[in-house]
C-alpha cells in the first residue's frame, strides 16, 4: 500500500487575518507553514519564486477581501498581479497550480479552512516539486 503524498506548502498570511486562519489549521495538514506578513500585497514573486526553490510543494497568497487591505492598495495588487506572477512560475517550469493568490474575509473562517483544503489536494495531485527543480537545474 503506497503512502499519500502530504504536500509541503507555505502559506503566507496577511498580519490582520493570520490569527484567525491559525486558529482553523487545526484542520489541515500538519506540513502546512503559515508564515505572517504585515499585508499579502508585500509577497513579491521574487520570494513567491524563493519558496518555490527550497523545495516548497505549493505556495498559498491569502489576502485580506476586497476593501478590507489596511493599506488600501496592496490587497488590490495579490487580485491584480496573479495573472503575471503565474506566467512567471509557469515560465520557470513550475506548474501554476502549484500557487494561488487569494482573499478571505475574518468573517469566512470556513473559507479558509475550504481554500487550504483544496489547495493541498490540488498540489497532491501534482506530486512533490523535487523532480521538477532537478529537471529545470535549479536544485
Ligand atoms: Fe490584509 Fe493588506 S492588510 S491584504
Amino acid at each position: 500500500m503506497s503512502e499519500l503524498f502530504e504536500p509541503t506548502i507555505v502559506v503566507f498570511l496577511c498580519n490582520w487575518y493570520y490569527h484567525a486562519a491559525v486558529d482553523s489549521l487545526a484542520s489541515v495538514p500538519p506540513n502546512v507553514l503559515p508564515v505572517r506578513v504585515l499585508c499579502s500585497g508585500l509577497v513579491s514573486p521574487e520570494m513567491i519564486l524563493r519558496t518555490f526553490r527550497i523545495g516548497v510543494d505549493g505556495v498559498l497568497v491569502l489576502g485580506c477581501s476586497a476593501g478590507d487591505c489596511h493599506y488600501v492598495s496592496s490587497g488590490y495588487h495579490v487580485a491584480t498581479r496573479a495573472p503575471l506572477v503565474r506566467d512567471l512560475v509557469d515560465y520557470v517550469s513550475i506548474h501554476p497550480g502549484r500557487l494561488r493568490l487569494d482573499r478571505v474575509s475574518l468573517e469566512e473562517p470556513l473559507k479558509f479552512a475550504q481554500v487550504m483544503q483544496e489547495f493541498v489536494e490540488a498540489v497532491r495531485a501534482l506530486g512533490p516539486i523535487g523532480a521538477v527543480l532537478a529537471s529545470s537545474g535549479d536544485q
